[in-house]
């Protein structure tokens, strides 16, 4: 669902890993704020049978990804575009309490069906983002994002093609 006044967004924990403690802190402090200026969009995942306690959010805004940083396979057929439409995954988190336990996968399988349901709608080719070295191996070895490069600030780009997307 998504954030709102409901969610008791001070029970969540993320700050166990390292650098991991940013992730807790957006959510208490600016995810709000930034829903309400249309800058990232923030859902949360919650138990039907507690609704308003947060077990991990991801927050989506609209982005754009340099042909360069793609493999030439992911643009066969496209016109030379310099720059492509992408989503960005902005935040991704599951609390501490709840890690390991499979959450962060089913949440990606519905940022998954967010990205194709927003592809219907709107041009959206890419789903991008930029991962903490140290959470590199979710995107890349659990979730199969390809890896382009490190940016300046030491985090890693990585994206998912959604024609790719569409047929797994
Ligand atoms: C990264 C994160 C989102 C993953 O979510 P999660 O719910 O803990 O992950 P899941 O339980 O879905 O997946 C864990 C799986 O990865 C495996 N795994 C754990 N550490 C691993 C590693 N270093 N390398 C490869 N695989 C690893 C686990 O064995 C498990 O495999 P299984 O599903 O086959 O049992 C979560 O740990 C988190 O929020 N971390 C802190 C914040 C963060 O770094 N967010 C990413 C923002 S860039």
């Amino acid at each position: 669902m998504h954030l709102s006044d409901s969610i008791l967004i001070n029970d969540f924990c993320c700050a166990n890993k390292e650098g991991s403690l940013p992730l807790q802190n957006f959510l208490k402090r600016h995810a709000h704020d930034n829903q309400k200026r249309k800058l990232s969009i923030t859902w949360i995942l919650v138990q039907k049978s507690d609704p308003h306690i947060p077990l991990g959010y991801f927050s989506l805004a609209c982005a754009s990804i340099d042909v360069e940083d793609l493999n030439s396979c992911d643009t066969k057929g496209c016109p030379k575009y310099e720059r492509f439409p992408a989503l960005l995954i902005g935040k991704f988190a599951i609390d501490d309490r709840y890690q390991m336990k499979g959450l962060g996968t089913q949440l990606m399988d519905y940022v998954y069906a967010l990205t194709i349901k927003l592809s219907e709608n709107t041009g959206c080719r890419y789903l991008i983002v930029e991962s903490k070295p140290t959470s590199a191996w979710f995107y890349e070895e659990k979730c199969n994002f390809i890896r382009v490069r490190e940016l300046d600030g030491g985090n890693i780009l990585f994206y998912k093609n959604v024609i790719t997307l569409l047929s797994e």
